[in-house]
């Protein structure tokens, strides 16, 4: 626990669960004020963050966060695009409709771009704020028969993310993507029941699979939520104060390029 965020007010998109839940408890016990948003109210209100509800594959969505935002705090200082989600099936190319494709770029990539738009003129009467895209590391090495329409839609977040960082430096936003490995949330555990069941071996042996086909995990394991947390409490931190445009893997080592 430290104050290093006291007086500041954070949005965290899919903040209800998983990586997002994390990051928002973290930038909370640094003292924000934090407002999460998913599609599903938490059932345990207990954590203090102000829920918004809204479903951000929807273009409409973020004009909604705003207007509660602007009513609720009237400013806003971090914003922490999280909400995301594996939504196409595996299998390559010839598998993926159109509307896989549509489905990834809305949620994984538009609902960043358009939380952004929407939101930027709040963070830009403070004249200073910070944007943190939660991307992943098959942005940058795809799995072509698990993840391909994904990480598409994930790189390119990160390009935006690069360009965002490039436009808003000199009006002291700073932008910059995380990008995680394999880490332990819901999604993560249920993708591996399922692939347990499917192949009749063990969750354990599901997951080390997985690992095996990022190209293995050096530090042995995948990331816990907090982990991710830590990091993306860093960044929008003054610590992390000329730090923008960056990519920060946070994967056990695993991404094998340089
Ligand atoms: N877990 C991993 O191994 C991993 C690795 C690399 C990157 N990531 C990235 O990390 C982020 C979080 O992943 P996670 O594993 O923590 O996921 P998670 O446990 O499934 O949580 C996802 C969060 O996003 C919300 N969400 C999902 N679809 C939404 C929609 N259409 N509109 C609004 N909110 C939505 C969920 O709430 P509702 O369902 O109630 O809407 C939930 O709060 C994602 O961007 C993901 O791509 C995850």
């Amino acid at each position: 626990m430290n104050d290093s965020l006291k007086g500041k007010t954070a949005l965290v998109t899919g903040g209800t669960k998983g990586i997002g839940k994390a990051i928002a408890d973290k930038l909370s016990n640094a003292g924000a004020t934090v407002i999460i948003s998913a599609r599903t109210k938490p059932e345990e209100s207990s954590s203090g963050h102000y829920f918004i509800g809204a479903d951000l594959a929807k273009a409409e969505s973020a004009d909604l966060i705003l207007s509660e935002i602007k009513a609720k705090y009237g400013k806003l200082d971090i914003i922490v695009n999280n909400a995301g989600s594996h939504l196409s099936p595996g299998g390559g190319y010839s598998i993926l409709t159109d509307q896989d494709w549509d489905n990834e770029i809305q949620l994984n990539l538009m609902s960043a771009v358009r939380i952004n738009k929407a939101l930027l003129p709040l963070i830009l009467e403070n004249k200073t704020g910070v944007i943190i895209n939660i991307s992943m590391n098959p942005a940058i090495q795809p799995i072509w028969d698990m993840t391909m329409a994904y990480s598409a839609a994930k790189a390119a977040l990160n390009a935006y993310s690069k360009a965002l960082a490039s436009e808003l430096g000199s009006k002291g936003i700073r932008v910059n993507t995380v990008s995680p490995g394999l880490v332990k949330t819901p999604q993560m555990e249920l993708a591996m029941e399922e692939m347990s069941k499917t192949l009749e071996i063990t969750v354990e042996e599901a997951t080390q699979s997985i690992m095996e086909k990022l190209g293995g995990v050096p530090l042995g394991r995948p990331a816990n939520p907090e982990e991710v947390g830590d990091l993306v409490r860093f960044l929008v931190s003054e610590e992390a104060s000329y730090i923008t445009g960056a990519v920060y893997q946070i994967d056990g080592g695993s991404l094998s390029v340089v």
